[in-house]
């Protein structure tokens, strides 16, 4: 097939946040010549923080520079440091291992369950020590990590559970939001995340009084807001924008239906593409509870070959992480001697993630179903 320029789906597009533009252009203007003259940690943050807490029923939200940031926050806040283990995914960003070794800890690298591409329970279980101090696993894709039982080995273990649910805004698992299971969750709101923005940002979400004020003092240099220049924690610089924070409290309006038309998409992907599994492409587990709409990844085992396929049919796609963790030159160094990750390394060879966001028409959808078909056809011929 011809691909044209127009026809093309983008896997990233260029154009999310077209249609707030004038919003946009006005939070600039209004942070810009208010006689307070505050762009960073302002009321419109308290205001973005107070709308998040209330629309989850959390108890503390903590806004911040990044979802890598706030997860930089939990740690220190839970005072993780040397001598300290977390395990974490071996199949996931790198913002896992790179935020507990900035720490001064250790990441122990857990393999994946290879259907829903979380973290195994089960590893996890055996690769706790001693020294284990908290888990920290990430929902994935679409998925949410087994939270239940994950709760239920930090409960035994006597270890902090750290969820990373950047990706998961809009999950729920049993009736309770992603991010509200652990100890203390997160969320990123970059760009192409669930509730992006265009700008860097993140919040830490907890249930613990105690560890929220801790995670207020960390962003601001161990400040605790009141008195200047008295620094209670060695702290850093995670300070959220205020223009970033006015244009986030008016996309809130629409996040629900944004949230709504992304899941619909996936349903009508898994719809139309959970039968290709004996052709070799396996859509992620359909529907349901603990499931999010911000990526919808296939397996496959020629995925190299579905790319191609796809591209030339006009369809971009992404594969994320095609490296594992503990095979990474940066943190290599630091996993588990003798540690076998088989699984996390077969989602990193078969991953390959389509379209999905919430102006992706109805016609450009039946294009991706239709181009993924042809291609598992074609090849079970
Ligand atoms: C699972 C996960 N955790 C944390 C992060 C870090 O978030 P940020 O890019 O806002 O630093 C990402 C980034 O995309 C992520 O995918």
């Amino acid at each position: 097939m011809t691909v044209t320029t127009e026809r093309a789906i983008p896997f990233f597009p260029p154009d999310l946040f077209d249609t707030d533009r004038e919003a946009l252009l006005a939070a600039l203007y209004e942070v810009g010549t208010d006689p307070e003259q505050k762009f960073i940690l302002g009321r419109r943050t308290a205001r973005f923080e107070d709308a998040l807490r209330t629309s989850l029923g959390a108890d503390h939200v903590v806004a911040c520079s990044s979802g890598t940031s706030a997860l930089t926050l939990v740690l220190a806040a839970m005072d993780v440091g040397p001598g300290d283990e977390v395990i974490v995914p071996a199949f996931g960003c790198a913002p896992l291992a790179s935020t507990v070794l900035a720490r001064g800890a250790t990441p122990v690298f857990a393999d994946t369950d290879p259907v829903t591409l979380t973290m195994d329970p089960d590893h996890a279980e055996r690769l706790v020590t001693d020294r284990t101090r908290a888990l920290m696993p990430a929902h994935m894709f679409s998925v949410m990590a087994d939270m239940p039982r994950l709760r239920d080995l930090a409960t035994r273990a006597g270890v902090r559970l750290v969820e990373d649910s950047a990706l998961a805004q809009g999950g729920t698992l049993r009736g309770r939001p992603a991010g509200l299971w652990g100890d203390a969750g997160v969320y990123s709101f970059v760009q192409v995340k669930v509730f992006g923005m265009p700008g860097e940002g993140g919040v830490a979400l907890s249930g613990d009084a105690e560890l929220a004020d801790r995670l207020r003092m960390l962003r601001n240099h161990g400040q605790d807001g009141r008195h200047r220049f008295l620094h209670h924690r060695i702290g850093h610089n995670s300070r959220f924008d205020e223009v970033m924070a006015a244009f986030q409290l008016h996309r809130m309006a629409g996040l629900e239906e944004r949230v709504a038309r992304r899941t619909a998409i996936c349903s009508h992907y898994s719809s139309h593409l959970a039968d290709l599994a004996g052709c070799g492409v396996v859509a992620p587990p359909v529907g349901g509870d603990g499931r999010f709409p911000y990526v919808y990844t296939l397996l496959c085992e020629d995925r190299d070959g579905l790319r191609d396929h796809l591209a030339a049919s006009g369809v971009d796609t992404h594969v994320y992480y095609p490296r594992v963790l503990p095979e990474q030159p940066a943190f290599a160094p630091y996993a588990n001697r003798g540690g076998e990750w088989p699984r996390a390394r077969d989602a990193a060879r078969r991953n390959i993630s389509l379209p999905l966001y919430p102006h992706l028409t109805d016609e450009r959808v039946e294009h991706v179903i239709a181009a993924v078909r042809a291609f598992a056809h074609g090849r079970n011929r």
